[in-house]
């Protein structure tokens, strides 16, 4: 099947539509034998994907963490993305100007995606400072999108500068920092928000984890 004819297919991953047409010729989808029930039923909770985002400094990392804890005690199948971590791999080519950030998120999207399909609860923890970017993964990933705001506001996050990063940044030695040098886009209707600095990580952790058992992504 050639590309054009592969754009607008839906394929058998959940929810997703092809809507970028491959550069590869002579490919061919290939359908699996388990299903998402199936998944669910041996797993005992659904698929998920937390995309948590918010500045340097606001505890996404922390937080995603936490939850993963968590959910490992309960036997649950999860797993965390992190910005700084991918950023040393996959994704170790690219910078932090907004096409390497589309790029970085694209990734992370399409990952988070394999994540869910294979029946995981994978939380993502990387800054993803613009709309248009957490649109597109929310579109690739479908319903099991949670956008989680992981807010604090950019005085306490710079306050805190657990890396030192945000110093740098006033001084002029870091480009592009978000919320100092680059924009941070604050979502408009996420699922959920979480405020860290008003909120102890045990009580934002345990309001994650109410919003799943809430979906019914985990029982209650
Ligand atoms: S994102 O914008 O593309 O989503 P990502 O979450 O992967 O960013 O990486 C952010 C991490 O990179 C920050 O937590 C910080 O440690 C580090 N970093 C280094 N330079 C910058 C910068 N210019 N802006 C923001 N974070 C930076």
């Amino acid at each position: 099947m050639n590309a054009p004819a592969l754009a607008g297919r839906v394929s058998t991953l959940h929810c997703r539509r092809v809507t970028d047409s491959p550069v590869s010729t002579n490919i061919r989808w290939h359908h699996g034998s388990v299903d998402r029930d199936a998944r669910r039923a041996a797993r005992g909770h659904g698929p998920g994907v937390l995309w948590l985002t918010g500045l340097s400094g606001s505890g996404k990392s922390t937080l995603a963490r936490a939850v993963e804890a968590r959910l490992h005690e309960r036997g649950v199948f999860v797993y965390v993305l992190d910005g700084d971590n991918l950023r040393h791999g996959l994704c170790s080519d690219l910078g932090f100007a907004p096409e390497d950030r589309k790029e970085n998120i694209r990734r992370v999207g399409e990952v988070a995606r394999l994540f869910s399909d294979a029946g995981a609860i994978v939380l993502t923890a990387f800054i993803s400072p613009y709309r248009d970017d957490r649109a597109r993964a929310r579109t690739l990933v479908g319903d099991d999108f949670v956008e989680v705001h992981v807010n604090a506001d950019v005085s306490v996050c710079e306050e805190r500068d657990p890396k030192g990063l945000y110093e740098k940044a006033r001084a002029g030695e870091i480009a592009n920092f978000t919320g100092i040098s680059a924009p941070y886009e604050a979502p408009e209707s996420p699922e959920l928000v979480v405020n860290t600095g008003a909120l102890s990580i045990d009580e934002s952790a345990a309001a994650v984890i109410a919003h799943l058992e809430q979906r019914g992504v985990l029982p209650s």
